[in-house]
């Protein structure tokens, strides 16, 4: 249904309209009785051998929502009904901020992918937990969290260090995002002095709080072999819980896309079908080089099972979908966990 009848309706819109219009469907129709548990029943594939243990957290099955989806944990109880292990929402920054200027999000069909320069739009941090107050699901929510775009990188540390002490009591675990190519300066918050200091500072608040958080680091796919070696030796010494690999990327190679559409489309992170193969590349890096000594949630370029599949099997634990979800429909999410159960049952 999905592909043959809202895709065509959605890819008619203008993909940020289309978003809100997809979202706004969404919580209309599971507010009618009885339909959320239909849903449910078309979209949820429940069973036992998907439950995965990681940083202390049971998540039902590995297939999660990736961040930028569900910004303002605004529809996060209605998009679980579509069958998620876990849902992230962010980038949140402490302030609410506008983001770039639209059109900000593009659709490249030919390639499977997405071009977006969002810039972190979000409602803030203090608004979010409103909603995350009225939580009516039972599985994961991640909170992703960053900085204001008029905070310098100087101060940066302390924009997610309020967002973490603003979100503590929300989430199950938290993200921090220093990978976004959309904030101008953001991906060099990756450089390992901040990173030693910023990991060390969320730590030691972490320790005050009556229940530490799981916190994890999302990276972008255009490190080179180098500064991975880097992020492996920061996870080595901060004992940080885990990396999300990959965010979007700046590069544009190997594109179907004719060049002249690039270029008008201009600067943003690329994601979907084009970023899969590096990000499959990354997650295989690091989980090699490191010996697997840590966790790894795979996100980047999954539109089938068979993508998931390479994620885990290069040596992620969880699994994380956005552009795909776009271009595949909720199903794809449980058809991924019942080649999961296929495969690795
Ligand atoms: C429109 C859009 C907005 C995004 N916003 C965020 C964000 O706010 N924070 C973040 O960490 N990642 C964000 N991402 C990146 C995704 O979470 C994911 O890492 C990336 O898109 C690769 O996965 P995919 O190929 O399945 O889309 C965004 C991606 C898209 C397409």
């Amino acid at each position: 249904m999905y592909k043959y009848l809202i895709k065509p309706l959605l890819f008619a819109m203008q993909p940020e309209k289309a978003h809100y219009f997809a979202t706004g469907c969404l919580t209309f129709f599971s507010a009618i009785p009885g339909v959320s548990a239909l849903i449910r029943g078309l979209y949820d594939y429940k069973h036992p051998k998907l439950e995965r243990k990681l940083f202390g957290l049971t998540f039902k099955n590995p297939v999660g929502l990736a961040a930028g989806f569900d910004k303002d944990a605004r529809w996060y109880n209605e998009l679980a009904h579509l069958g998620f292990g876990f849902i992230e929402i962010g980038t949140l920054t402490p302030k609410a901020q506008v983001g770039n200027p639209k059109p900000r999000l593009f659709r490249i069909t030919e390639d499977e992918g997405l071009i977006n320069r969002m810039g972190f739009n979000n409602l803030g941090a203090e608004d979010a937990i409103k909603r995350l107050k009225k939580r009516k699901t039972d599985i994961i929510i991640g909170g992703n969290i960053g900085k204001n775009t008029a905070t310098s990188n100087d101060d940066a540390l302390a924009d997610y260090i309020a967002n973490f002490n603003i979100l503590h009591d929300y989430v199950d675990y938290f993200v921090l995002n220093v990978s976004c190519p959309n904030v101008k300066g953001l991906t060099k918050l990756q450089d390992t002095p901040f990173l030693l200091k910023l990991i060390g500072e969320v730590k030691a608040i972490n320790q005050t709080k009556e229940k530490p958080k799981p916190v994890l680091l999302k990276i972008a796919p255009d490190l080179n072999d180098s500064q991975l070696d880097e992020i492996i030796e920061i996870i080595a010494q901060t004992k940080i819980d885990g990396v999300i690999a990959t965010n979007t990327s700046t590069s544009r190679e190997d594109l179907k896309t004719d060049e002249q559409t690039i270029t008008k489309i201009g600067n943003g992170g690329l994601s979907g079908k084009p970023v899969g193969n590096r990000s499959t590349e990354v997650i295989k890096y690091l989980a090699g080089k490191s010996n697997k000594a840590f966790p790894i949630i795979g996100v980047g370029g999954i539109h089938t099972p068979e993508d998931a599949i390479e994620k885990l099997e290069a040596g992620a634990d969880l699994v994380q979908i956005f552009t795909g979800f776009i271009y595949e429909g909720p199903s794809l999410i449980k058809n991924i966990n019942k080649a999961i159960i296929k495969n690795h049952g």
